[in-house]
């Protein structure tokens, strides 16, 4: 066993289906001089592009530069689940002389033009075309430029990679018409059943969390149980190392999925996880978080479970909620009191506005009865004016009257007695 390349036992899946889960660290495998074969007779090269294409294909979203960076970033390990070569083989023959009479779907011509983009070529790698014609990505290619010495090689060397491929499938679809495909039309694309990436992580708070980057079973075998194999291996701590918690960017679409597998979305726990918080599209932060002891440890004959531990984080977790409790009491506590004293504060302000209103009203009436006297003094001083003026006119007209035309005694004084103004308050005169 190679400290880069872990292997696990076999295991059998729904459908008759055996894959054989390796743990690899790619970036670590590359450095190293010599390093052993990921897969017998395979270039490891070959299985870092099929692994990138079916992670690419199964996650568009995510680009296939990001999910090269991600498989070759130097803490990444992935799992790859990998069939046995001479049950694919079987399986091929299988299905051709089924499908003999029928009509083999429509295999890709060599050709020597230079790759259109990197994506359409990873792509076609699992289009699963061979089975399912309508599972062609329909994805529309981005160019992509690099810098970076392992994409470049990636790129450089996947040209070629595809031309095998498509010469394997051709073979296959030619020479499987009379079910005898040879050993050399399987190659790692047909062996690669699913893929996952995770990484050991130390968050600021000392936890330790085990983050899964990147998790894709192939299409065909969806359904079997892989994925679910993968989880468990995951969960599995002595194969994966210990963590405090499980944390996933969870593509939208596969919440259920990972719910299925005790993943919580609960926003206020994975806030704890926030520094681990990327920038992949539609999909959200969930965890796991793992009991005190792990099944495998459980079924050991010698274990005993340890009380300590538990008694501890029981202890912590005590101390921490009633802290919380502390501070949540104190807080409200405080709040309450504030609110009272604003309420006094309204109140006196309150009374306040009412006593200025009054003083308000007051002087307006103080003023209006000012205006009224003032008034009554201006129409009595008009009056006398009109009074002297009357009597003076008068006396020049009772001696004219009397020179020329007499009237009754009656109607003279009801003529000086008639009010000259009258007032709104119907005031004569005071
Ligand atoms: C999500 C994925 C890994 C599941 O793999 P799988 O091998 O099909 O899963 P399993 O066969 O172990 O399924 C286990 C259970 O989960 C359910 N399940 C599987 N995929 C599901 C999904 N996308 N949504 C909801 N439930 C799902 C299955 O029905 C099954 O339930 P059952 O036991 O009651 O029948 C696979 O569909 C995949 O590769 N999807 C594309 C990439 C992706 O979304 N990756 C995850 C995000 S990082």
């Amino acid at each position: 066993m190679d400290g880069c390349v872990v292997r696990h036992h076999s295991v059998h899946f729904m459908g008759d289906l055996t894959a054989q889960p390796i743990i690899i660290n790619f970036h670590q495998l590359f450095q190293t001089r010599d390093a052993p074969a990921i897969l017998p007779t395979i270039r490891n090269e070959d299985v870092l592009r099929a692994v990138v294409a079916l992670l690419d294909t199964s996650l568009p979203d995510v680009g296939p530069r990001d999910v090269h960076e991600t498989v070759h970033y130097p803490g990444i390990r992935t799992i790859i689940l990998s069939r046995d070569h001479a049950d694919v083989l079987e399986d091929y023959r299988g299905r051709t002389s089924r499908n003999k009479g029928t009509d083999v779907s429509p295999v890709p011509c060599k050709t020597t033009d230079r790759p259109n983009s990197t994506l359409k070529l990873l792509a076609e790698l699992y289009s699963d075309s061979e089975e399912d014609p309508e599972e062609t990505s329909e994805e529309t290619p981005e160019v992509e430029t690099s810098n970076s010495w392992s994409w470049e090689r990636f790129c450089e060397g996947l040209q070629e990679f595809v031309e095998e491929v498509r010469d394997r499938k051709e073979r296959r679809a030619v020479q499987g018409e009379d079910g005898k495909i040879p050993p050399s039309a399987v190659g790692v694309e047909s062996l690669i059943v699913a893929a996952a990436c995770y990484e050991v992580k130390l968050l600021s708070t000392g936890e330790t969390v085990l983050q899964l980057s990147l998790l894709a079973v192939r299409k065909r075998h969806w359904r079997l149980g892989i994925g679910s194999y993968i989880m468990e291996l995951l969960k599995t701590q002595p194969a994966v190392g210990q963590y405090d918690a499980l944390v996933a960017h969870v593509d939208t679409d596969a919440i259920g999925f990972f719910k299925q597998h005790e993943f919580t979305d609960n926003l206020l726990l994975n806030d704890k996880f926030k520094e681990l918080k990327d920038d992949w599209t539609n999909s959200i932060l969930m965890s796991y978080l793992p009991p005190f002891t792990t099944d495998l440890e459980m079924r050991n004959p010698v274990f005993s479970l340890s009380l300590r531990e538990l008694e501890m984080d029981m202890d912590m977790a005590r101390s921490q909620a009633l802290n919380a409790y502390q501070q949540q009491v104190m807080c409200v506590t405080r709040l309450l009191k504030e609110v009272k004293t604003l309420r006094e504060q309204i109140g006196l302000q309150r009374e306040e506005v009412d006593r200025l209103n009054s003083k308000l009203e007051l002087e307006k009436q103080k003023r209006h009865d000012v205006e009224n006297r003032f008034l009554m003094y201006r129409l009595k001083n008009a009056q006398k004016l009109l009074g002297s003026n009357d009597s003076d006119s008068d006396d020049q007209e009772q001696t004219d009257q009397e020179h020329s035309k007499p009237g009754t005694e009656e109607q003279e004084k009801a003529q000086s007695e008639e009010p000259l103004i009258q007032t709104p308050e119907g005031a004569g005169g005071c």
